[in-house]
């Protein structure tokens, strides 16, 4: 069984099928075993205490960005974290985090990356006309939204389409793709752990 840490500032729907997943079918191989949050009003919390997952929350306010993230570097060694999954992060994560736990922390990003990354990546593409619309999970290196990917799905929207359609259409894809890429690695996680 390998350990999933999930962090996330906002809503959570994310979190919720990661979560899903790894309580139900195949994914019960694994555990979804700490929410991480930064954001007080944080609705993914709501979500961790109707899951029954651990959740904690760490604050960045009026607080140096590397001290809060030493305390979450800590919750995860605490919590025995193999794999860390950012799901609506609005941080970004510090070199020296990224860098002791390379290979081993996911994202989802909104868009066909290496197409709109950062914030608002679906009203950014909307508004400029594009077409094509999709979510993206990848590794996360140092940059913003750069590193190495591992799944992705599109569609192309009809010219009538709202936003807020095209939204709807990109948080589905992303529940679908997401919690599937981090059963992967999780086995891949317990396989290489396995032939040691
Ligand atoms: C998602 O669109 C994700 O791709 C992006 O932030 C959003 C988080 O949504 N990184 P939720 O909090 O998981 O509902």
């Amino acid at each position: 069984m390998a350990r999933l840490a999930v962090l996330a500032s906002g809503n959570g729907s994310n979190f919720q099928a990661l979560a899903e997943k790894l309580g139900s079918g195949e994914g019960r191989r694994h555990q979804c075993a700490l929410l991480i949050y930064d954001r007080r009003a944080a609705f993914a919390a709501d979500r961790a205490a109707r899951l029954g997952i651990p959740a904690r929350y760490v604050s960045y306010y009026k607080r140096d960005a590397l001290e809060a993230e030493a305390e979450i570097a800590s919750a995860l060694s605490e919590s025995g974290i193999d794999l860390v999954a950012l799901a609506g992060f609005m941080r970004i994560l510090s070199p020296a985090i990224v860098d002791s736990r390379r290979g081993r922390i996911a994202n989802i990003h909104p868009s066909l990356l290496p197409k709109w990354p950062g914030a608002r990546a679906i009203e950014r593409a909307f508004e400029a006309g594009e077409r094509e619309f999709g979510a993206t999970v990848h590794l996360v290196d140092e940059g913003m939204d750069t590193g190495p990917i591992l799944a992705s799905s599109s569609f192309r929207s009809e010219p009538h389409c709202a936003l807020s359609d095209i939204e709807a259409r990109v948080h589905e894809i992303e529940h679908d793709i997401y919690p599937r890429a981090v059963v992967d690695l999780l086995d891949a996680i317990e396989d290489e752990r396995g032939a040691r």
